[in-house]
């Protein structure tokens, strides 16, 4: 019968999509967040660095106005992914000594602002390492052990889905800041050693119970307001080109691992933050947004973080794709995490 052929035509477009709610009989039990300011919801509050944000004007569109140590004006993408998947509506900060068991159940963030792939990247801003956040997940794991038992913490990490985002800092807070790399590798080598660090960095997260690990590239770090060109103002090519080369190389990678790591129950998912953020920086005004080039709190590598230290509330925050000089906005992250969500991060489930 048609009427029925069509049901079940139906049926079968709309199932897999009725399950990626994660209500289905796929189960996300947690999300858990490594990477650099863009995902740090505050684990930097009570460390002595330049890199924290729990001041206002940060947090300023955050529920209660709150400044968490958010490197944003509201929600980062580690919130944004966690209400995603179904599993919660903020990703707290592993560190700091307020989590209740739920909020170890559902999933935390060990991002730490100004970290990298690269170990060396962290010594400035002393961050937490990538490996340094590997470190924290061990500890997390052992103290819900102690609280659930093995099997259920075995069961929670498993089910869990896992994201990275970093090496931004690698390129513009390291490579292209202080002379130490430079002089050891040209571009292409550095970011050679750039994509072998995250490969390593994945794999070890994989052997440590991370099932599905969803891999965010590097953004385009010339045009966020503090690279861009003095005068012109014009994207930096070459911090752009970078950006490109790493993320073309590693999601060949991501792939790899994938297909041969598919067999052991684990899955892999690039997510392309650079043609995202670079299509909202083309087609503004399709989205509504007025500012490009600048950030509502300055433009300068000195308009951000501590720097910006109770400096007033910023207007008109909606008009801008840059809260600060590095960092988009809540407007502006909400809209590239849905597409990148749409695009690649939903496989995952
Ligand atoms: C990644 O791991 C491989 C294999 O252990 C090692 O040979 C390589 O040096 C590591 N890469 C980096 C950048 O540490």
């Amino acid at each position: 019968m048609p009427g029925q052929a069509l049901l079940c035509m139906l049926l079968t477009v709309l199932l897999p999509v009725a399950n990626g709610a994660g209500t289905g009989k796929v189960k996300i039990s947690a999300i858990f967040m490594f990477g650099d300011s863009m995902v740090d919801p505050g684990n930097n509050n009570h460390r002595i660095t330049e890199a924290k944000a729990n001041f206002p004007p940060y947090g300023q569109d955050f529920p209660g106005g709150k400044a968490t140590g958010r490197f944003s004006n509201g929600k980062v993408p580690g919130d944004m992914l966690a209400s995603r998947f179904g599993v919660k509506e903020l990703l707290p900060p592993y560190v700091g000594n307020d989590l209740e068991l739920t909020d170890l159940l559902t999933g935390v963030a060990f991002a730490s602002g100004g970290s990298g792939y690269d170990p060396f990247t962290s010594v400035p801003a002393t961050a937490t390492t990538s490996t340094g956040q590997l470190e924290s997940f061990l500890d997390y794991k052992e103290k819900l052990k102690e609280l659930v038992g093995e099997e259920e913490m075995t069961r929670v990490v498993s089910e869990g889905v896992y994201f990275t985002v970093m090496g931004g800092n690698d390129l513009v807070n390291n490579y292209f800041t202080f002379p130490l790399r430079r002089h050891q590798y040209d571009l292409p080598s550095y970011v050679e050693f750039l994509v072998s660090s995250a490969v390593n960095f994945t794999v070890k997260l994989n052997e440590m119970g991370a099932k599905k690990i969803g891999f965010i590239g590097i953004p385009p770090i010339g045009c966020v307001p503090s690279q861009r060109k003095h005068g012109s103002r014009e994207c930096d090519p070459l911090r752009n080109q970078a950006a490109e080369l790493f993320n073309s190389k590693i999601a060949k990678e991501i792939d790899r691992l994938n297909a041969e790591r598919h067999i052991q129950d684990s899955r892999f998912a690039y997510g392309d933050i650079y043609y995202n953020v670079l299509d909202l920086i083309k087609r503004h005004g399709h989205y509504g947004f007025k500012e490009v080039t600048e950030g509502c709190c300055g433009s300068t590598v000195l308009n951000a973080a501590i720097f910006i230290q109770y400096q007033p509330a910023c207007p008109n925050v909606y008009d801008y794709i840059f809260w600060d000089s590095f960092h988009p906005t809540e407007k502006a992250y909400n809209i590239v995490v849905d597409k990148i969500f749409q695009q690649s991060l939903q496989y995952l489930i």
